[in-house]
């Protein structure tokens, strides 16, 4: 018992040796999931018995949280730091692994704007190759990655570890809704998480001859040049990829306004200082009479002008 338990102690004290050089320093411990989770599990999954091949299930709370490891959402002022995070540490990790990725969806669309995350998100969206997925399938899946993050000087570094976790239909190329996450990189400490979604080959297109069509299972589809080269920039003061078209993307995605319409979600975008800025109420209505595109709601509660501004 004694032996075993120093040895177990040993095996430990190597896997959970945690590097001190910032998000760039990273171990990897391969070990069963159940043997490395120290972290409470809560049981906040929300299942859905309509769907009973969804893999991934989000919390009952939230879609953007992982019902595994949180019990309820961040507050809007906490949230940004940990997606931050959960974005550098991810970067960070699949350079280490060697897959190639890129920012899709909102992220690529924060990224747009001011390089940064959009302030009323609070989740994440990164795409990659299948060459990739199919590595990551192979030798990750389940992956505890300990990363020792950057704070204050005069306070000890932030300890925080991350799953990668594989869905199993990952090999199922059928574009399907309950399992088109690919792949999740999920902070276990607050339940936030990356949605990780393939670029694919599209088969039927490539038997026809049009080699350069891809699809992905969400039923976005592209075609090669849509997305590669990747050009290299920044993101959160990361260096990451985009796809090549980048605005052509969004407009097909978001439409023509969101590249250039300054209110969004109860925010303006503040030219000058080049950021999102959250409204406060009596703006936000101000804005609203002025024919801003701000919606009939401030975090929901319903818009009265008439109160602040009667006629
Ligand atoms: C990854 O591991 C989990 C937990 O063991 C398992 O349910 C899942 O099927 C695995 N995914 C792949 C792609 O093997
Ligand atoms: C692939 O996914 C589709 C849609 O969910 C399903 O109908 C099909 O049976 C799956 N194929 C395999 C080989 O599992
Ligand atoms: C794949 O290509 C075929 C033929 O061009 C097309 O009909 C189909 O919609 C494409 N699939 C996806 C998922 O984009």
């Amino acid at each position: 018992m004694g032996f075993n338990l120093s040895k177990l102690a040993l095996y430990f004290s190597l896997l959970v040796c945690i590097t001190t050089s910032g998000v760039s320093g990273l171990v990897k411990r391969d070990a069963p999931y159940e043997q490395v989770n120290d972290h409470p599990t809560f049981s906040h999954q929300k299942t859905d018995k309509d769907e009973p091949d969804k893999y991934f299930h989000e919390s009952t709370f939230s879609e953007h949280y992982d019902g595994r490891f949180a019990e309820a959402p961040l507050i809007y002022e906490d949230r940004r730091s940990h997606l931050t995070a959960l974005l550098h540490t991810y970067i960070s990790a699949m350079q280490d692994m060697g897959a190639e990725t890129w920012l899709m969806h909102g992220t690529l669309l924060g990224w747009y704007w001011n390089r940064a995350i959009l302030p009323w998100d609070s989740d994440l969206d990164v795409m990659i190759t299948e060459r990739s997925l199919h590595h990551l399938a192979t030798f990750h899946n389940m992956s505890i990655h300990h990363f020792s993050l950057p704070s204050p000087p005069t306070e000890p570094r932030l300890k925080r570890d991350y799953l990668l976790e594989i869905n199993p239909h990952y090999k199922n190329s059928s574009v399907e809704s309950v399992n088109k996450i690919d792949a999740r990189w999920i902070d276990i400490e607050t339940g936030l998480f990356i949605d990780i979604t393939t670029l694919r080959r599209n088969a039927t297109a490539h038997s026809l001859g049009e080699v350069d069509e891809m699809m992905v299972k969400d039923k976005h589809h592209y075609v090669y040049d849509d997305i590669f080269p990747l050009r290299v920039s920044s993101f959160e003061g990361a260096a990451v990829n985009v796809p090549f078209a980048y605005a052509e993307i969004l407009v097909e995605e978001y439409g023509e306004t969101a590249l250039s319409e300054v209110h969004f979600e109860n925010h303006r975008f503040d030219v000058e200082r080049g950021e999102w800025r959250a409204l406060r109420y009596a703006e936000l209505v101000r804005f609203q009479r002025q024919g801003a595109l701000l919606g009939g709601s401030f975090w929901g509660r319903k818009l009265d002008s008439e109160s602040l501004f009667p006629d």
